[in-house]
């Protein structure tokens, strides 16, 4: 007896890949800066969380004496991330619409480390949105940026699959999403991501609205 087996996708999350308009001139500045902090000891292995990650302060006004982290990375990302809610399944009334009530941003750098144990898998909650400019990507196929399965292990689907960033890729994901950056033992080029968590509320008419911008919600 011959049977047909039709396999639909049940589990298929969205990850979003946006391009950032007017920001790639100055990736070189930007693996120059963060290099700098590593040679001076500024930045130190561990200090932040999981190898060598800036404190949580990189989408402050000026922070590093530079404007573009505030005004081009900041608000390029919570425009995409804006466009991104109004493209799910909830649909707001005319008189309501997705508010950004805090943005949050810092550098994770990866040298050709050779730290002993993976980056571990984690997530961003509880973030609404959370993104990832590709300022540097590492060479052969090492720092990919990896996500798990949010199923159980099971045998008919991979634990984790794993996207390939250019440099210049800003990939928006759920903040539920867990997720880490693969080691880079052997690359040739400093890769330097930048990491940011929004969050984000429905507010419309009626409804008392209270100053909750963040810093970065440009
Ligand atoms: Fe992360």
């Amino acid at each position: 007896m011959k049977m047909q087996i039709t396999e639909h996708p049940l589990f298929n999350l969205p990850i979003y890949q946006v391009t950032l308009p007017g920001f790639s001139q100055y990736h070189d500045e930007i693996v120059e800066l963060f290099e700098g902090l590593i040679r001076s000891g500024q930045l130190k292995a561990h200090e932040n969380g999981y190898g060598y990650q800036t404190r949580t302060d990189l989408l402050l006004p000026g922070a590093y004496g530079k404007r573009y982290f505030h005004e081009l990375l900041a608000s390029g990302f919570t425009v995409a991330c804006k466009g991104i809610l109004e493209r799910t399944r909830v649909e707001l009334p005319t008189n309501q619409a997705w508010v950004n009530t805090l943005t949050v941003g810092w550098a994770n750098v990866q040298t050709r480390e050779q730290f002993e144990e993976e980056s571990p898998w984690h997530d961003h909650l509880p973030a609404t949105l959370s993104g990832c400019y590709y300022v540097s990507t590492a060479t052969g196929d090492e720092g990919n940026l990896q996500f798990l399965n949010p199923l159980m292990d099971n045998i008919f689907m991979p634990p984790s699959i794993e996207f390939t960033p250019q440099p210049g890729d800003l990939i928006i994901f759920p903040s539920f999403f867990r997720h880490r950056p693969g080691r880079c033992p052997n690359t040739r080029r400093t890769r330097v991501s930048l990491c940011m968590d929004s969050y984000w509320t429905i507010r419309g008419a009626g409804v008392e609205a209270s100053d909750g911008r963040g810093t970065g919600d440009g």
